[in-house]
C-alpha cells in the first residue's frame, strides 16, 4: 500500500487539497506519515471520521507512551484530549459543573457590548482597518478573560503564550516549554489569590468545586484553567477573520446576512463546515482491539488520524458539499469534533461567533477586503489555518 506524505502539499489559504475528495472516492483509509511521528491510517469519510472520533474501543491516552504521528516536534500535552475514561470523564464533568450553559448564555450581552466597542473604535479610526488586531483578536481574549477572571491588564501576556497550544513550527520546543510553563505558574498565582478572595467568575466556581468535593489535584485544576484559556483564544481569534474573509470573498453570501440577519447562527454553522480550520489531522487514535474501519481492518495499536475538514466536504452527506449554503438542512457538521472530547467550548465559540459575524453584518453591510485577495498573508507553522492581518474597508 502506498504510504504518502502528509500534508499532500503546501497549505495555501483556505483551500482543500483536492487529494481528499480522491481519497474519499478511491481509498477511504490511506497510509500516511506526518511530518513527525510513525505512520498512520488516515481516516477521510464522515462516517469513519465519526467513527474513530467516538467509538470507544479507540483510546487517545494510548498515544502517551508512542511516537505519536503529529504535525509538531514536541510530543502533544492536551491535558484532557490525552485521555480516556475515567480520568477524562472526571475531569471534564469538574469543569461542566462551572462551566454552565446558563454561564454562557449571559455572556452573550456582555459579548455584544464587547463586539460594539471594538465597532465603534474601528469606526473612530476610519478605514482601512485591520479585523484581526481590531477586533477578531480582542473579542474572544476579553470574554474568556472575563469569564475564567483574568485581570484585564494581564490578557496581553496570553495572547503571546497561548500561541504554545497551537504552534506546530512556528515556535521552538523551548519557546513552547517556555510560554507553557509562564502560562502555568501564572495560573497558579491567580488561582491561589481567587482561593483567598473569591469572585464571580469561572476560576472562583472552579477552586470552590475543587475544594468542596476534592476531587482533583491543585495541579490538575491549573491545567484546567490555563488550557480552557488558552483554547478559548486561539481557535477563536482564528476563526473569526476565517469567516469573513470567506464572506467577503463570496458576497452573494455576506448580502444575504445583510438583508436576512436572523440566518446568522445557520450562516455560522455553514462555516464551521465549510473552513478547514484544523491545518492538519485531529490527534491520532488508537484502537485497542483489532477494528474494521469502513472495508479495512486496523489492527490493536495502529494508530488512526482523521480530517475533519474532509469529513465536513464529504458529498455521501453533504449536497454539494463545496457550495457555500446557509439554507442546508440540519445535518451535524464535524468542526467541533466528535464523542466523548467534542469541543468543549463549542457552545461558547458558537456564541462568539454569532456575535461577532452579527454585529459585523450590522455595523458594516458594505464591508470589503483592503487589499487584493492574493496579498493577503496567512499565519505557516500553526495547527490552525488563519490569517495574519485582514485589511477591510467600508
Ligand atoms: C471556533 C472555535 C473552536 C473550534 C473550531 C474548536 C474545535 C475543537 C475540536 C475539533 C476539538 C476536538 C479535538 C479532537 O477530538 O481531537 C476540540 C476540543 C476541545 N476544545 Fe475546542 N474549539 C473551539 C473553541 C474552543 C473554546 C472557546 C474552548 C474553551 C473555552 C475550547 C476548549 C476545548 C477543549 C477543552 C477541548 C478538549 C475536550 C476534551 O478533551 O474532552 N475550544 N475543540
Amino acid at each position: 500500500m502506498t504510504v504518502r506524505s502528509y500534508p499532500f502539499s503546501p497549505l495555501e489559504g483556505l483551500r482543500l487539497d483536492p487529494m481528499y475528495a480522491q481519497l474519499r472516492a478511491d481509498e477511504p483509509l490511506s497510509r500516511v506519515r506526518l511530518p513527525y511521528g510513525e505512520e498512520a491510517w488516515l481516516a477521510v469519510r464522515y462516517d469513519d471520521v465519526k467513527m474513530v472520533l467516538s467509538d470507544p474501543r479507540f483510546s487517545r491516552a494510548a498515544a502517551n507512551g508512542r511516537d505519536e504521528p503529529r504535525m509538531m516536534p514536541h510530543q502533544s500535552d492536551a491535558g484532557t484530549l490525552n485521555m480516556d475514561p475515567p480520568e477524562h470523564s472526571r475531569l471534564r464533568g469538574f469543569v461542566a459543573r462551572a462551566f454552565t450553559t446558563r454561564r454562557i448564555d449571559e455572556f452573550r450581552p456582555r459579548t455584544a457590548e464587547i463586539a460594539s466597542e471594538l465597532v465603534a473604535a474601528m469606526r473612530a479610526q476610519g478605514p482601512p482597518v485591520d479585523l484581526v488586531t481590531a477586533f477578531a483578536t480582542p473579542l474572544p481574549v476579553r470574554v474568556i478573560c472575563e469569564l475564567l477572571g483574568v485581570p484585564v491588564e494581564d490578557q496581553d501576556k496570553f495572547g503571546v503564550w497561548s500561541e504554545a497550544v497551537v504552534a506546530s513550527t512556528s515556535l521552538s520546543p523551548e519557546q513552547i516549554g517556555e510560554y507553557l510553563g509562564a502560562m502555568m505558574e501564572y495560573m497558579y498565582a491567580l488561582v491561589a489569590q481567587r482561593r483567598a478572595e473569591p469572585t464571580d467568575d469561572l476560576i472562583s466556581a472552579m477552586v470552590k468545586a475543587r475544594d468542596e468535593k476534592g476531587r482533583l489535584t491543585e495541579h490538575e485544576l491549573v491545567d484546567l484553567a490555563a488550557g480552557l484559556l488558552a483554547a478559548g483564544h486561539e481557535t477563536t481569534v482564528t476563526q473569526i477573520p476565517n469567516f469573513v474573509y470567506v464572506l467577503l470573498t463570496h458576497p452573494k453570501a455576506r448580502d444575504e446576512l445583510v438583508a436576512h440577519p436572523e440566518l446568522v447562527p445557520n450562516a455560522v454553522e455553514e462555516l464551521m463546515r465549510y473552513v478547514p480550520l484544523v491545518a492538519g489531522t485531529v490527534f491520532a487514535r488508537y484502537p485497542t482491539v483489532d477494528i474494521m474501519i469502513g472495508e479495512t481492518l486496523v489492527r490493536a495499536g495502529e494508530p488512526v488520524v482523521a480530517s475533519l475538514p474532509s469529513a465536513n466536504r464529504d458529498e455521501r452527506v453533504f449536497t454539494n458539499p463545496e457550495e457555500l449554503d446557509f439554507h442546508r438542512p440540519a445535518y451535524p457538521h464535524l468542526g467541533f469534533g466528535h464523542g466523548i472530547h467534542y469541543c468543549f467550548g463549542a457552545q461558547l465559540a458558537r456564541m462568539e461567533l454569532q456575535v461577532a459575524v452579527a454585529t459585523l453584518v450590522e455595523a458594516f453591510p458594505d464591508l470589503r477586503l483592503a487589499t487584493p485577495e492574493q496579498d493577503l498573508a496567512w499565519k505557516p507553522g500553526l495547527l490552525v489555518r488563519g490569517l495574519r492581518a485582514l485589511p477591510v474597508t467600508w
